[in-house]
């Protein structure tokens, strides 16, 4: 176990029994030993790889869904140019490259990087100056992203933020607990709050027919977060293009998995070694959207979308100037993000953007769904 085993040992010892909402804020937050904090976790050496750091055309795609977004919304100068967990930068880069086609975008558009890794923050500073791209500011939390239209992209973002779970037993749905083994050095180990509680009653899935046994999932702050971005585009004009691994309706089962080196890993095990994720609950983000005045698009497979932004086209033309090693990384990228049996299905896109605005580039309008 870890330093910072040690430190949520102590911690139980002290207090009992944590939510798994804290002991991931931990795992993945801790200022001087989280997960995050310490490491750059991407790529073939790191733990896992995500679309952008795959092929430049996800990025790309982004970038001319930003300028369209921009240009329905009237072009308005100056504007947010936000992302949320920009990893090492790539995505903003490749979008920025692309955007380049309407010279005004970058022109108005003022760099916010939401990150909390000061170690990311100084791979995604070298990742811009590399590309000549504006300088921008970084920020704990959007909270401080000053007020203004927005333009957000999310990759993989909600993902990393805390759940709470809840399980249910005879007499009602207990919450998920993190707790340790008796004697020194105990292990971690997952256990129940004693009390039924009455926050699951509020959750979509926690229904009277689930078995014992059954865990469902609340992310506060991932909703949280999305009923900010809703409130902000309702209230200054903007757009929103989140994309991640989740279900498109409240499911029941316990998707907190860890990864370490490209494999599944105990949760438990090394905290702060290890990357912490939970499947996101995309209806629960757009309602948290809706209900804040926004119209929210999909969630639609990242394949269908990523199709509708004519990534074929887009690989016929990088193919037109490669080598054929660099034709067969341009194929073989597009059928990572696409495949049917791999990130193309698991991963889903959803746009939130103002009432007034058809539905945004890469969703049809049966993907439009109900407004408050
Ligand atoms: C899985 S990585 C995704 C990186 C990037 N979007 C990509 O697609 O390559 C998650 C990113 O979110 C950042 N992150 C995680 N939790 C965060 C939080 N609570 N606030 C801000 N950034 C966070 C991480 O440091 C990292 O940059």
């Amino acid at each position: 176990m870890t330093g910072l085993g040690d430190r949520l040992r102590r911690e139980i010892a002290a207090r009992g029994p944590m939510s798994v909402a804290r002991f991931m804020a931990i795992a993945l937050d801790d200022p001087q030993h989280g997960y995050y904090r310490t490491r750059d976790p991407l790529g073939r050496a790191g733990d896992f790889t995500t679309a952008p750091e795959i092929s430049q055309i996800f990025g790309e795609l982004i970038g001319i869904w930003l300028v369209d977004c921009w240009d329905r919304l009237g072009r308005p100068e100056p504007f947010q140019l936000v992302e949320l967990g920009p990893g090492r930068g790539t995505l903003t880069v490749d979008a920025l490259r692309a955007a380049r086609i309407v010279p005004a975008f970058a022109a108005a558009a003022a760099l916010h990087l939401v990150e909390t890794s000061p170690v990311l923050r100084a791979r995604q500073k070298a990742t811009l100056e590399a590309a000549d791209a504006p300088a921008p500011a970084w920020h704990e939390s959007l909270a401080t992203v000053p007020e203004g239209p927005l333009l957000l992209v999310a990759n993989e973002f909600f993902d990393a933020l805390p759940i709470r779970q809840f399980q249910r037993a005879a007499d009602g749905w207990h919450e998920r607990m993190v707790g340790c083994e008796d004697g020194p050095g105990g292990a971690l180990c997952f256990t129940l709050a004693p009390r039924p509680s009455p926050a699951a009653t509020l959750l979509p899935a926690a229904r009277a027919d689930c078995p014992i046994g059954a865990v469902v999932e609340y992310g506060e702050a991932a909703e949280s977060v999305a009923a900010e971005i809703g409130r902000r585009i309702a209230r200054t004009g903007g757009g929103a293009l989140i994309a991640d691994y989740g279900h498109s309706r409240p499911g029941v089962g316990d998707t907190l998995q860890a990864v370490r080196r490209h494999r599944y890993a105990d949760p438990l095990a090394d905290p702060g070694e290890t990357d912490l994720t939970a499947h996101v609950d995309f209806s629960a983000l757009a309602a948290a959207a809706r209900e804040s005045g926004a119209a929210v698009d999909g969630p639609v497979a990242q394949a269908r979308w990523l199709d509708a932004m004519g990534i074929a086209a887009r690989a016929a033309a990088l193919k037109q100037r490669a080598t054929p090693d660099q034709c067969r990384d341009i194929d073989s990228g597009v059928e990572r993000l696409t495949a049917a049996d791999g990130m193309g299905h698991l991963f889903q896109m959803m746009s939130i953007a103002p009432q007034r605005l058809a539905p945004t580039a890469g969703f049809g309008s049966e993907s439009r769904g109900p407004t408050r």
